[in-house]
């Protein structure tokens, strides 16, 4: 067997448009992503995940948690509001300078990040040279109204990250938690922001989710959280079948530092476009409490009873998004393999990202297939997600299995009426093994999460 695949990405590959054009593609034939309100003509920069698309974002997210909330004592969860008042945003500093330099090609018009122009000077729109006018800055947040009546409504804003919610929480979660630093608050969510140059399917959105967590550690050991959190981090996205040579970590620059903080690197993947940010790892020092202790008036510190001493907690903030982490799974999994005269597409996902984990397919439609195996689907699916499809050709069949990740699927025949035994086949090796039915279930347990 051949493989025509995108294993082995190299820089020299980049630009790689045609797995971008692939993905992009799968993604609408297979229901995972959908341009949003496209009978409508599509809404720009807003996707819908469609029924395969769905469940394997929930399963990214999930594995987030598991590994960060459910697998450690230290790190509990928090679900906080998406909607809040300004208060909240200016004390973070959004209100003030969560914003990009603007620029205004006078030729075509087009609107510009002027940080990301290739040429400072060359509108990548018209190819116009210098006819940019001056930076402005333009505030990313969304800007809403609370209440009925448009004079007298409150403003409110729609969170750009999940971050402060765990922020303005620290006593509610200190008090109620009974936990004490090194502790962490994690908590995945919607975010908006109003991206001027939005683009690249999902990895730049103005509406998409994120996966984030706040470690508050005493400030002597923010350091060596710091590193711990990297590698972590790192780690995990191996851990769940990521190519390590698509993957690096990214210690940014004294040039690119937020002021408050002293250190951030970034998980990188290898895009079809280069590399670029999946998640960001911050030591953000003790600036976010420390401006909401000012802003609110409500003390935002620990009392350390052994020590007898009162501090304002450092915070170290492994930040991710969630909807860039699945498309990032999505084409390190994408394969091409030449099967005899026909190239099959697999996504080889790590089983626990996989939308579907097993397919229960009967060979017939004929009736006496369909009941049996309809009941094989039903006890299955108590366990697993469970896919179920009578439609076409058994070889069409798991070939639409292999394009959705689906790790085994589970043949019902004629010969399983007298035997009771089932076809399973590997989507990876595409081997096919004979079980017991009633074995089944062990057998699959030792194989799937
Ligand atoms: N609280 C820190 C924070 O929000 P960030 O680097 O701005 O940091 C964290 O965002 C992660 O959220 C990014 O690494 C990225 O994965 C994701 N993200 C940010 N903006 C995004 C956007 N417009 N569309 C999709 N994902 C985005």
């Amino acid at each position: 067997m051949g493989r025509l695949a995108f294993i082995a990405m190299t820089q020299e590959q980049f630009p790689n448009s045609e797995l971008f054009d692939k993905i992009v593609n799968l993604s609408k034939r297979r229901g995972i992503v959908y341009p949003s309100a496209e009978i409508y003509g599509g809404f720009r920069s807003t996707y819908d995940y469609g029924p395969v698309g769905v469940l394997m974002l929930r399963n990214v997210k999930d594995a987030w948690w598991r590994s960060m909330v459910q697998l450690r004592h230290d790190v509990v969860g928090l679900d906080a509001s998406i909607l809040g008042p300004p208060a909240v945003w200016e004390a973070s500093g959004h209100l003030s300078n969560f914003s990009d330099p603007l620029v205004d090609c006078k030729e075509c018009g087009a609107r510009h990040r002027e940080d990301k122009l290739e040429d400072p000077n060359v509108c990548p729109t018209c190819g116009n040279t210098g006819t940019f006018t001056e930076a402005r800055q333009f505030n990313l947040m969304f800007k809403t109204q609370a209440g009925p009546v448009e004079d007298t409504a409150a403003v409110a804003y729609l969170r750009p990250e999940t971050a402060q919610g765990m922020f303005i929480n620290f006593a509610n979660v200190l008090y109620t938690s009974r936990k004490k630093p090194p502790f962490g608050i994690a908590q995945i969510g919607k975010s908006f922001r109003n991206e001027i140059t939005p683009g690249n399917f999902v990895f730049r959105t103005r509406e998409f989710e994120q996966m984030e967590m706040e470690f508050f550690v005493p400030p002597a050991e923010a350091s060596e959280w710091y590193s711990y959190w990297c590698d972590k981090r790192f780690n995990w996205y191996v851990e769940h079948g990521m190519t390590e040579a698509n993957i690096r970590l990214r210690p940014h620059g004294d040039d690119e530092l937020s002021h408050y903080s002293s250190g951030t690197s970034d998980v990188e993947f290898l895009f079809p476009w280069g590399w670029d940010e999946l998640e960001g790892i911050a030591n953000r020092g003790n600036f976010d409490l420390t401006q909401h202790m000012e802003h609110s008036g409500t003390k935002l510190e620990f009392f350390d009873q052994a020590a007898n001493e009162r501090y304002i907690p450092h915070v170290i903030e492994p930040a991710a998004g969630a909807t860039r982490t699945m498309m990032a799974f999505l084409m390190d999994a994408y394969h091409e393999e030449q099967v005899n005269d026909d190239t099959r597409v697999v996504l080889k996902l790590h089983p626990r990202l996989a939308p579907f984990k097993l397919a229960v397919l009967p060979l017939s439609k004929k009736p006496e297939l369909i009941g049996p195996a309809t009941e094989l689907y039903e006890h299955l699916a108590e366990h697993w997600m469970c896919d179920f499809d009578q439609t076409q050709a058994i070889g069409k069949r798991y070939r639409r299995q292999d394009e959705i990740g689906t790790p085994y699927c589970v043949t019902f025949d004629f010969d399983s009426l007298d035997d009771n035994a089932v076809t399973v086949r590997d989507r990876d090796t595409m081997e096919q093994v004979r079980l017991p039915i009633a074995e089944l279930q062990a057998w699959l347990s030792e194989r799937l999460p």
